[in-house]
């Protein structure tokens, strides 16, 4: 009955949680010990993203980084680095660049000086996050406009030679659905045939209660793992709150409207038993794969630390994790646990 998470799945994937400066800051040394005895892998939910360690041409700030790093160590966890190329939480310098030239030299300083500063400590790096559009073609992002699909294969070719020995990952959203599963893997395989290396891919895992995909999740993982790479879960949570919005409305409801939240004082014994459910569905499919999969991850340590919190309308009450605000663990949680109680 002591034994932990990443106890009752030691011979199965690694058990992780993205952190952020409030964890890892935390004084609270329940939060501490609470992660430290649930997980063996972490990831950085914005802590190593460009905007916060990059925000100008010759200015770097490392501060929160080496933090998280030393945190990984000091619990013989599983450190992933979140990541690298990405189209959001970019400096606004980068957003200026118009040459190729110049978008090309903020690749490679930026992977060399962060892929570099953490070599051989960080053991999994996001090179390349959310490239695709939901319909398999290339994201028009600031990278692909000015460099077209060779920005991608360069990215990871810089990540190799930045951080030797990291294993190099293509993380992205909905990558379970056949036309933007179709074009994760036209992607890979484009990455491979350069030369270039990529060790594995990121499903995110970001679903909705009553809705996870299980069946497109399935075939995901087994066409993934026959590219020849590791398959991971990258950013698990799921949703309970309801969520039908265009990002133009969400963008104009953040600004002004309060929430209409059906659950702010509690969650329904219900939906609360359909959480489980879907957990325990999903943790029946991984184990059933775990011979191909190398990695779940959940994208936060407990609810109140969600972002889920805070979208698409701010201060949201959510509940998508498998702790909850005091770190009590819910039911899905004991759902996972007694998975691997039966066998
Ligand atoms: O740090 C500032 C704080 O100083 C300020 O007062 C506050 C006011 O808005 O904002 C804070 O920054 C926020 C940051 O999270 C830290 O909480 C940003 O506004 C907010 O945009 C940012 O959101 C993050 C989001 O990525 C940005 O795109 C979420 O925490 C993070 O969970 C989320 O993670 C992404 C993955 O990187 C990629 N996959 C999808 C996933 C969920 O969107």
């Amino acid at each position: 009955n002591s034994i932990s998470l990443k106890q009752a799945y030691h011979a199965d994937f690694l058990i992780g949680t993205a952190l952020n400066a409030a964890q890892i800051e935390e004084k609270d040394s329940r939060a501490e010990q609470l992660i430290s005895q649930q997980f063996n892998a972490i990831t950085s939910e914005n802590i190593l993203k460009a905007v916060i360690v990059h925000p100008q041409w010759d200015r770097y700030n490392f501060t929160l980084g080496d933090k998280y790093v030393d945190y990984g160590e000091r619990h013989h966890m599983f450190i992933v680095g979140h990541t690298l190329i990405w189209h959001r939480q970019l400096p606004g310098f980068v957003h200026r660049i118009r040459t190729k030239d110049s978008l090309n030299l903020f690749m490679k300083t930026h992977i060399n000086a962060v892929a570099g500063r953490y070599k051989g400590r960080i053991n999994g790096w996001d090179v390349l996050n959310e490239a695709l559009n939901e319909d398999g073609t290339y994201r028009n992002s600031v990278f692909y406009r000015i460099l077209g699909f060779d920005y991608i294969p360069y990215a990871f070719k810089l990540a190799e030679l930045a951080a030797p020995g990291a294993e190099l990952y293509y993380n992205d959203y909905n990558i379970e659905q056949p036309a933007k599963r179709a074009g994760a893997i036209t992607l890979i395989k484009k990455i491979q045939e350069t030369g270039a290396r990529i060790d594995g891919v990121g499903i995110q895992g970001h679903w909705h209660v009553g809705k996870v995909p299980f069946k497109d999740i399935e075939e995901s993982i087994l066409q993934f793992a026959a590219l020849g790479i590791k398959v991971m879960v990258t950013e698990l949570d799921i949703e309970v709150l309801p969520r039908n919005s265009s990002e133009a409305d969400v963008n104009q409801r953040m600004r002004s409207t309060p929430d209409t939240n059906p659950y702010t004082k509690r969650l329904p014994d219900s939906v609360q038993q359909q959480l489980a459910s879907d957990y325990e569905n999903l943790f029946k499919l991984f184990l059933k794969h775990r011979d191909k999969l190398s990695r779940v991850t959940f994208w936060g340590v407990n609810d109140g630390q969600s972002w889920l919190n805070n979208w698409p309308i701010m201060g949201r009450t959510n509940y998508p994790l498998i702790f909850d605000r005091q770190y009590k663990p819910k039911p899905a949680y004991d759902k996972i646990m007694s998975l691997k109680a039966q066998t």
